[in-house]
């Protein structure tokens, strides 16, 4: 009777085990800070005046070489593509409106470890870059780029 209740333990435990490590698709995967995206060809800016958007802020989008050819040519985009948008504060005085302090990044970067998220690693980070801000991708993020899903989850397009 001993050995049995042991061995019941035993295949509850790695049946709990498998449960917790077996699902590799829940488990966040993780974004790297791209540090020399400052590097990187401008996209587009967008100016967010509204406080209780969202998306408030002086948004600047800059795209690597893989991402900027396939958002010019309009095709999906290769893998390590990455594309990165700095949001500052608005500063408007009399109507004219500059970039404030740095507020926050956002990150996508093409990997096709990320299947919950169309490819697209989503990830945004504090002014310092440091700090990751994201617990769950594909309710913070993806879920605003699912309607451009058309243009490979990209909402920018290259402002010649
Ligand atoms: C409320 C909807 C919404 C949410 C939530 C959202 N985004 Fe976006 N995102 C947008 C829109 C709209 C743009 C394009 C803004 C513009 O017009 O330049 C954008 C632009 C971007 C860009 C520049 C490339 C592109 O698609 O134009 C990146 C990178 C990005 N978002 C990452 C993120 C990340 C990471 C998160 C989650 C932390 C996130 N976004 C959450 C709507 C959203």
């Amino acid at each position: 009777m001993k050995k049995l209740k042991t061995a019941i333990v035993a295949v509850l435990g790695i049946g709990i085990w498998l449960e917790a490590g077996g699902s590799s698709a829940d488990e966040k995967q993780v974004v790297s800070f791209p540090d020399d995206h400052r590097g990187w060809q401008h996209v587009r800016s967008t100016v967010i005046h509204d406080q209780d958007n969202p998306l408030f802020g002086f948004l600047s989008v800059y795209a690597d070489s893989k991402a900027l050819k396939a958002n010019k040519a309009n095709k999906t985009y290769p893998s390590g593509s990455k594309i990165v948008g700095i949001f500052h504060d608005v500063v408007d005085k009399g109507g004219i409106m500059t970039q404030g302090k740095r507020l926050k990044y956002v990150v996508m970067v093409k990997d096709s470890q990320f299947k919950n998220t169309g490819g697209w690693g989503f990830e945004a980070f504090d002014a310092s870059g440091k700090q990751t801000l994201t617990k769950d991708a594909k309710a913070e993020c993806f879920v605003c780029h699912t309607s451009v899903a058309d243009k490979d989850f990209v909402f920018s397009t290259f402002v010649e």
